[in-house]
């Protein structure tokens, strides 16, 4: 048989060790994803799109109404982008590729704020680019400006942001956004900003878009989708938008590899769009359980927990227990009957384990109780 690609040797499989779904008696605090359903309005056009006969192929980028759409979407984080340089793609784990693709070449380095989304790692490993990365402060998981300038060599070409992040919960201030702006303009680096949970933040500040900021708007590019503020995860639906020269190689891109996400679903994602109410509500609903959840988790000891201030993640420091983290989290899914992430199978989260808490109250209670009666039974 012949070789396959090399690279593929070096791509890790991120949280799937620890994902797969136990028996019933166990409470799971791993999956990252909302617990709702898609919104009704979002279902019925979608169902409406098929029976009009919306099958057949149609323009690549997406339809015009949803790009225009995506663009007015991207305004209330004061993000100004011309709906022609907005491309709809499969899931924002694509734009995340295109982004990449578009603009790094082989061996260029990407400074990736680490504990990071393990997928950014084996997306730069698979198009032969280099992940970098920078630790975040260990104590609010915030950027440590003096460990990026550090990592900064002549080979290094963008930043990846993610701010809510996956897996920490952090929300960058906009002073730190700023200082990721000029940081960037000092460099010459392109910014790829992940603003998959925008709409999910529990600070009283925003997201912020470095896109939004002097000299952000010329090397950022956003990519965001659907999947979490509108649970729609399995719709697979994402977007891109940045600076034309550069959506002009993401479109190249997408006719290359995916055409365009299924047509049917472009009316029903203009829709989304449209909702506030709905959406409004799945994010207030995470909001209290994030109360929730740190409120409890404050109380296990050896466990430090910063409160979560956006997506739905707890980060959980749990050094002070004695055990490290896989030995936390096989030990909690078979003593306890709790599924968590270990924080070391991604870089820099050695020492942490990941809680989702996108589940019932009634399993945050159960669960953390279990963790307690487990931990104190010590
Ligand atoms: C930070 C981050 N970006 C992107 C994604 C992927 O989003 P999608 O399901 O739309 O591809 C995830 C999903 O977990 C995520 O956590």
């Amino acid at each position: 048989m012949p070789e396959i690609n090399r690279s593929l040797e070096h791509v890790g499989i991120g949280f799937a060790a620890f994902l797969a779904p136990p028996g019933p008696e166990v409470i799971r605090f791993t999956v990252g994803q909302p617990d709702f359903d898609t919104p009704t309005p979002v279902v019925e056009a979608v169902k409406a799109a098929l029976d009009r006969g919306e099958t057949a192929y149609t323009r690549t980028q997406g339809s015009v109404e949803l790009c225009d759409a995506v663009a007015e979407h991207l305004t209330i984080h004061n993000i100004k982008v011309d709906p022609e340089d907005v491309v709809v793609t499969p899931g924002c784990k694509q734009a995340v590729l295109y982004a990449m693709m578009a603009t790094l070449d082989v061996g260029d380095e990407v400074l990736v704020l680490s504990p990071a989304w393990p997928s950014y790692d084996g997306m730069l490993k698979l198009i032969n680019a280099v992940p970098v990365h920078v630790p975040v402060n260990r104590k609010n998981y915030h950027p440590d400006f003096n460990a990026l300038e550090a990592a900064v060599t002549p080979k290094t070409k963008a930043i990846m942001l993610n701010s809510p992040n996956n897996p920490t919960g952090a929300v960058y201030t906009p002073e730190e956004v700023a200082r990721i702006v000029q940081f960037a303009i000092k460099h010459d680096l392109w910014i790829i900003d992940d603003m998959i949970y925008a709409t999910l933040v529990w600070t009283d500040y925003p997201y912020t878009s470095p896109a939004a900021l002097p000299g952000g708007a010329e090397r950022t590019l956003t990519v965001g989708g659907w999947s979490k503020g509108w649970a729609m995860t399995g719709w697979r639906l994402g977007w891109i938008a940045g600076p034309k020269k550069v959506m002009d190689g993401v479109k190249k891109i997408n006719v290359s590899a995916a055409t365009h996400v299924a047509t049917f679903m472009m009316p029903a994602a203009t829709v989304a769009l449209g909702l506030n109410e709905e959406t409004s509500m799945m994010a207030a609903s995470f909001k209290e359980r994030r109360n929730l959840i740190h409120e409890l988790l404050t109380d296990l000891p050896g466990i430090v927990v910063p409160r979560p201030e956006g997506a739905f993640y707890a980060f959980c420091d749990i050094s002070g227990t004695g055990m490290d983290d896989i030995e936390f989290a096989t030990r909690a899914l078979e003593e306890a009957k709790v599924q968590l992430i270990p924080g070391s199978l991604i870089e820099g989260g050695a020492g942490f384990i990941r809680i989702s808490y996108a589940t019932s109250p009634e399993n945050i209670r159960e669960g953390v109780r279990r963790l307690s009666d487990w931990l104190n039974s010590m």
